[in-house]
């Protein structure tokens, strides 16, 4: 037995980029239904990342996704970057004009959530997309299954891919594949119960390795450490832990305490060949993945989003067809600052392992460069906070 439901836009994925664009095609008056295999709790409790630039922010309090971000989140005004013992400061507004706010993820989705099912919208959990039908049709649909089997298909005008880097969608839009580039190195992350250790971010490189000491709370702390990619998360102590976080941060005093948690994240950067097949779009992490040292993963994210929802609007509203066709080529653009930025944060900051004498001496060099002089560090200050959304199509 299959249902089949119709809908204006159906999206594949209740993460960021497919419940943000839910929401901001309700306020143009078009309904969309949007379907995750995971549950509700599932998302709202996945740790992820922290940081959103300051367009993000403005952009969830402008269209009413969340009020709570400027309550419970954190105004940073900076980063630190340490090396050689020393702690370099990045003043964002200072350098920009701008600041990013902590937020983990997952209240950014709590938030979302909250919102489109106070809003009457259609959002289902358990529901995994298997395949998409006739993909460049104007009916594009999404062949599906609920946690009970049961067969669902949604016929819709625009089918949109944020089901992940695993997604289904993806293979539709861009059976090629993508361009990538995988990172000799990993991120050992934790939470642990403990009291913040600065009041920004530090993003620390030294001999033996790199570490970020970010943030989560008052009284809980995230951090992250260089580790091989085949690490496996539960072979190392806690006390391990803290020493490997120590030899990364020489110079600076952590605050130690119980680690609640603890993961390894793989390093990749991908962008998809294509974005857009006919009737049917990719955004967020299905389209791409950054590295994390960015932080920009969730940004990126929010970014084709906002391109994505007039390109859809023009079509739907109006009939106007171009600014979905021109849609990829102008995210396009974001997406390939956004890797760079984030590849090259990675590699500033990393140890390769077969680096070289030389190598190390370069980067030294390099870090000396961006933090000694007003440019270097407006340079980065600009990538970190944002740059503004590119709306016109
Ligand atoms: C995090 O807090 O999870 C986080 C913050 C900044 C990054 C990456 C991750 O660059």
């Amino acid at each position: 037995m299959t249902t089949t439901v119709r809908t204006r836009v159906a999206i594949v994925g209740a993460g960021p980029a497919g419940l943000l664009l839910s929401h901001l095609l309700a306020a143009a008056g078009i309904g969309s239904i949007v379907i995750d295999r995971r549950e509700r709790d599932e998302i709202e409790r996945t740790v992820r990342a922290g940081i959103l630039e300051q367009g993000t922010v403005d952009l969830l309090v402008s269209s009413d996704a969340s009020t709570r971000v400027l309550a419970d989140g954190h105004r940073h005004d900076g980063i630190e970057l340490r090396f050689d013992g020393a702690g370099h400061r990045f003043d964002f507004p200072a350098l920009t004009g701008r600041s990013v706010w902590l937020y983990p993820q997952h209240e950014v989705l709590t938030d979302l959530i909250a919102a489109r099912l106070a809003d009457g919208q259609d959002l289902r959990f358990g529901v995994t997309a298997t395949a998409v039908r006739d993909a460049a049709s104007s009916r594009p649909t999404v062949v599906a299954v609920d946690a009970d089997g049961a067969e669902l298909e949604i016929e819709a005008e625009v089918v949109v891919g944020a089901d992940g880097s695993h997604g289904v969608v993806r293979k539709t839009v861009s059976p090629t594949g993508g361009h990538f580039r995988e990172y000799p190195f990993a991120w050992f992350g934790i939470l642990c119960e403990a009291r913040p250790s600065n009041d920004v971010l530090v993003y620390s490189s030294a001999d033996a390795g790199f570490a970020l000491i970010s943030q989560r709370s008052e009284s809980v702390q995230r951090m992250y450490f260089q580790c091989e990619p085949d690490t496996d998360p539960a072979a190392m102590s806690d006390v391990q832990i803290w020493a490997e976080l120590r030899k990364r941060t020489p110079g600076m005093r952590l605050n130690e305490g119980p680690i609640i948690r603890r993961d390894v994240l793989r390093f990749r950067s991908f962008v998809a060949h294509e974005l857009r097949r006919g009737r049917t779009v990719l955004v967020g992490d299905a389209a791409h993945t950054v590295p994390p040292t960015g932080a920009k993963g969730m940004n990126l994210a929010v970014a084709d989003v906002v391109l994505l929802d007039r390109a859809i609007r023009a079509l739907l509203l109006d009939g106007d067809e171009g600014p979905l066709d021109r849609f990829p080529e102008v995210a396009a653009r974001r997406i390939w600052k956004a890797q760079h930025f984030s590849s090259w944060m990675t590699n500033l900051l990393h140890t390769a392992p077969d680096a070289t004498d030389f190598d190390r001496r370069r980067r030294q060099g390099e870090l000396h460069m961006l933090t000694g002089s007003e440019s270097g560090r407006r340079y980065l200050a600009e990538a970190y906070t944002g740059w503004p959304f590119d709306t016109a199509l």
